[in-house]
């Protein structure tokens, strides 16, 4: 039985739609469990900029400094995706986010429930089977190196920086987690072109002789992308770059038959946000039809990591489980021979899930 402060961030689009749901989720594991979760809410992306003017307020990132653990949403909004000129986006309050809570590692599980082998655009014999876990560095690289203009505004740069105590600590979560599954790590790279991969690629070879007993294989993203589609049972755990991550997970959702299947956590050194894989989709916002099984699946990993919920945690899992083995399914993950009364809208789905939990 414990105590648990919890900041539900909804962020923009449908992402107020899926924390609903994900937020109900918690709320029947706390019944079921004898927890007692405590909730808060904060405002991040384009609804703060809204707000305050400010895509990350003050006020917002003292709650998720203050709480257990952050549910996160999405952010994001076709206004800025047109205009490359405006100088606030919502996307800067989730780098803010990630920066100031020092969530450098982002933990991305890539596995396809049986039921939706058919949901994905890749042939099911190649599919079956495939787990993978990305660990995404999340704080550095290309995204956060400095960024401008000159030459009048004709010529634009961005810098791509590593320090060597950055890629260590990543490093480490991904052999360690490595220790616990099929003990493989790929560490994924550019070191033929590019300096940071160089030093990636050095730091993570000198890491090997510590961890003996897992296997470690380095490759160059273009092959990376191209396995992934081509062989992904290859990979076990697979660690990379800021930029290279955030590109294969979009490709490797692909995998798990929809993006709205994929969780992701963010850990560091203080509060964990959990949050889908996928953005604030406005072209489906307000319609009720967004899946929200990734986020009820990002509920699973913040009981798991940031509260060692592991009994918890699975009881989601299975519950997500059965509901796809009961046929239900949203648009995204739905195929030719779903029934229509079986394809489910984003309440709907949840309270599906609700049941079986
Ligand atoms: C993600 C997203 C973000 C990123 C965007 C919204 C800034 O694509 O979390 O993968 O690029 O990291
Ligand atoms: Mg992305």
């Amino acid at each position: 039985m414990a105590s648990k402060n919890i900041l539900i961030v909804p962020g923009d689009g449908i992402g107020q739609e899926v924390t609903a749901v994900g937020k109900k989720v918690l709320d029947k594991i706390a019944a079921r469990f004898n927890h007692t979760f405590h909730y808060d809410e904060a405002l991040i992306g384009h609804v703060a900029i809204e707000a305050t003017g400010n895509p990350l307020p003050e006020e917002s990132l003292e709650k998720m400094k203050k709480s257990d653990a952050v549910l996160f949403g999405a952010v994001g909004h076709p206004k800025y995706d047109n205009d490359p000129s405006a100088k606030v986006r919502p996307e800067q309050g989730l780098l803010k986010m990630r920066k100031e809570l020092g969530l450098y590692a982002n933990l991305r599980p890539i596995k396809l429930f049986d039921e939706l082998l058919e949901a994905s655009s890749i042939k099911p014999e190649i599919l079956k089977g495939a787990d993978i876990l990305f660990f995404r560095e999340l704080t550095g690289d290309i995204y956060f190196g400095e960024k401008g203009r000159k030459n009048n505004g004709d010529t634009a740069y961005d810098i791509a920086e590593y320090s060597r105590y950055e890629v260590e600590r990543i490093g480490r979560k991904a052999f360690e987690a490595a220790r616990t599954r099929r003990k493989k790590l790929c560490s994924v790279d550019k070191a033929n072109v590019i300096e940071t991969s160089r030093l990636w690629r050095e730091v993570i070879q000198k890491l090997a002789p510590e961890y003996p007993d897992v296997e470690v294989e380095h490759m160059f993203v273009d092959a990376a992308a191209m396995i992934l589609i081509k062989d992904p049972r290859r990979f076990d755990v697979v660690v990379t770059a800021n930029l290279f991550g955030d590109i294969l997970t979009d490709e490797a959702s692909q995998i798990a038959g929809s993006m709205g299947m994929l969780a992701s956590a963010s850990v560091g050194d203080g509060t964990g946000v959990y949050e889908p894989i996928h953005g604030s989709a406005h072209d489906i916002t307000g319609k009720g039809v967004a899946n929200p099984l990734a986020s009820i699946l990002s509920a699973a990993l913040l009981l798991d990591i940031s509260f060692g919920m592991k009994a918890e945690s699975e009881a989601v899992i299975s519950a997500v489980d059965k509901v796809l083995k009961a046929g239900f399914r949203t648009r995204d993950i739905a195929d030719a021979n779903t029934p229509a009364d079986k394809i489910l809208g984003t309440e709907a789905i949840g309270n599906e899930v609700l049941k079986f939990l």
